[in-house]
């Protein structure tokens, strides 16, 4: 069911050096709710995830642990990343390590040419280096430590000290490019957002670029430099290239060429990596930039990023264990503007979870089929003829799914459900205004409660269509109990951008029960 149209969406790499928090799930679900989004639109999707374990870093924390980098790796990914997938419902299509063969040999591929076109040299560098960051810092991030760390310098991110690193390393003439990055943003605004993003960008790259140390040599864990062997490839070289060693760079030409580029969803503690040093990688290496760059936002805990190294990080499953993946999804794709930062809060997410995916959703699903059970022996009744505030919820329905597509397509997660949502609103007002249990007590109404039934109904079938790619648990058991697999075919393979088109509901249609979608929670341990 391709469209022609390519799709290719990322993830960051994650590093190992701990388990994940809800920060990483928030990623994932927004690339997973884009990618089933496309998916569903018919477009050829591609998702990637994956994690990030070479470095300083994670050789640090496994020795800390008493164990090579590469087991500390194996289990972090097998304990607690790839569970991460089934916990909040992710619909990846691959998952790259950077400790994978496909990526390593790659690697070396791309460096190797850099090196043989004049676009690395060997040089001295001196600076204050963050393993946190796993980047050298300039001037501007350097602040003062306090408490244990008064006196020195520390990162503006970690709170933790810097290292004055001194080493002869190869470096990568980043410097070259500054002139093709400014115009790149200029040519294509959509390049890097949300646009205070941008402006953040262009902001740094207009004060001109330094060259960019690429290679290390006080420690081995990392990819060997193709022609000296004494140096490993700096992480953060290492693992941007997983967007393209992924699908088919160095190996498979078509594949490559059928998927690159794609675009990458990152936190904006990452976003310089992908807006100016990864785009002039690939302009060294004459190859395409990405479609995009989104920068969102943090989690935020007490007001500052909820992280590892802070131990401020929240489990995911301390959430989905009592709400479930669909309320995880929906809540943090709903309740934060995307491209902003958004507090996490127990109260909040319980609020919500009554208010919207309880009491406006799964309620209206609920008596929806009651009804049809009750009425019509769960047959669905065809319309008679529509009345203004019929003609209304078709109106109301066309137009949410347009501007949820349209939201889509400017990566405006939040907006996408908020439109949605007043299909949610209208369906219940409407409800409430018709009556159907009124209209039900005579039999001269009957025609009258055709038509509010099958209304109610039919928006009840957009609404699975277009809340698939957020709550797909809840939609896929609400397709099931209206009993329309036979007749219109899988939820996920419903075509997105035509589910306000109405009437595809077929009269008839026999229906089922349905369990309350999103049950009443004692939120006693959740506070
Ligand atoms: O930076 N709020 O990995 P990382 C929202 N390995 N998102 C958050 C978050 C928060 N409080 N905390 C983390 C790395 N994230 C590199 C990436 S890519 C080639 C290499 C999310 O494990 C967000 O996506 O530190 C952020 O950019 C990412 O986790 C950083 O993950
Ligand atoms: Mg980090």
């Amino acid at each position: 069911m391709s469209s022609g149209r390519s799709f290719y969406v990322t993830t960051p790499i994650f590093y190992v050096n701990d388990a994940p928090h809800i920060g990483h799930a928030y990623t994932e679900v927004a690339a997973d709710m884009l990618a089933r989004w496309h998916r569903q639109s018919g477009d050829d999707t591609w998702s990637l995830t994956g994690t990030d374990e070479h470095g300083e870093k994670i050789l640090r924390t496994a020795t800390a642990n008493g164990t090579t980098p590469q087991e500390w790796a194996d289990k972090l990914v097998r304990e607690s990343w790839i569970p991460l997938l089934e916990t909040i419902d992710i619909s990846n299509d691959d998952f790259i390590r950077t400790t994978d063969e496909r990526h390593e040999k790659n690697v070396q591929v791309f460096l190797q040419k850099l090196y043989d076109d004049g676009f690395i040299y060997s040089g001295e560098y001196s600076g204050l280096y963050c393993v946190g960051c796993e980047e050298f810092k300039p001037e501007s991030e350097v602040v003062d430590g306090t408490g244990e760390f008064a006196g020195q310098k520390v990162c503006a991110i970690h709170s933790k000290p810097l290292e004055r690193l001194e080493e002869k390393n190869y470096f990568f003439r980043m410097s070259d490019f500054s002139q093709r990055l400014l115009d790149l943003y200029e040519q294509n605004p959509e390049f890097v957002q949300p646009e205070s993003a941008r402006n953040e960008v262009i902001q740094f790259v207009r004060q001109g670029l330094n060259d960019l140390s690429i290679s290390r040599s006080s420690f081995d864990w990392g990819v060997k430099v193709p022609w000296d062997d004494s140096h490993v490839v700096y992480v953060w070289f290492d693992a941007l290239l997983n967007y393209i060693t992924a699908v088919g760079y160095g190996q498979d030409d078509a594949t490559f060429e059928s998927r690159w580029p794609g675009m990458h969803l990152v936190g904006k503690d990452i976003l310089r990596f992908h807006a100016v040093i990864w785009p002039a990688m690939l302009m060294a290496a004459g190859l395409p930039v990405p479609h995009r760059v989104f920068g969102h936002g943090w989690l935020l805990v007490g007001g500052e990023k909820m992280s590892k190294s802070k131990l401020t990080g929240i489990a995911p499953h301390e959430i989905t264990d009592t709400f479930g993946s669909d309320a995880f999804r929906y809540y943090f794709m709903s309740a934060i503007h995307f491209g902003q930062d958004g507090s996490f809060s127990w109260e909040d997410l319980s609020a919500r979870y009554q208010a919207e995916l309880a009491n406006g959703f799964g309620n209206l699903a609920s008596r929806t089929l009651a009804m049809i059970t009750r009425y019509y022996d769960g047959v669905v009744p065809a319309p008679a003829e529509y009345t203004e505030a019929d003609l209304n919820v078709q109106r109301v329905v066309a137009e949410a799914v347009a501007n949820a597509d349209a939201a889509i397509e400017k990566i405006a997660l939040h907006e996408s459900l908020a439109a949605i949502w007043t299909v949610v609103e209208e369906l219940n007002g409407y409800i409430t205004v018709q009556e159907p249990w009124a209209l039900a007590k005579d039999e001269a109404n009957r025609e009258r409660l055709n038509t509010v039934l099958y209304t109610v109904a039919e928006g009840l079938r957009a609404l699975a269509v277009v809340l698939s790619p957020t709550i797909p648990k809840a939609t896929t058991k609400l397709w099931t109990a209206l009993g329309v697999e036979d007749s219109l075919g899988a939820l996920t393979a419903q075509p997105i951008r035509s589910a306000g088109v109405w009437g595809q509901l077929v009269p008839g249609t026999t229906v089922g029960a349905l369990e309350a979608l999103f049950p009443r929670i004692e939120t006693t341990n959740a506070e």
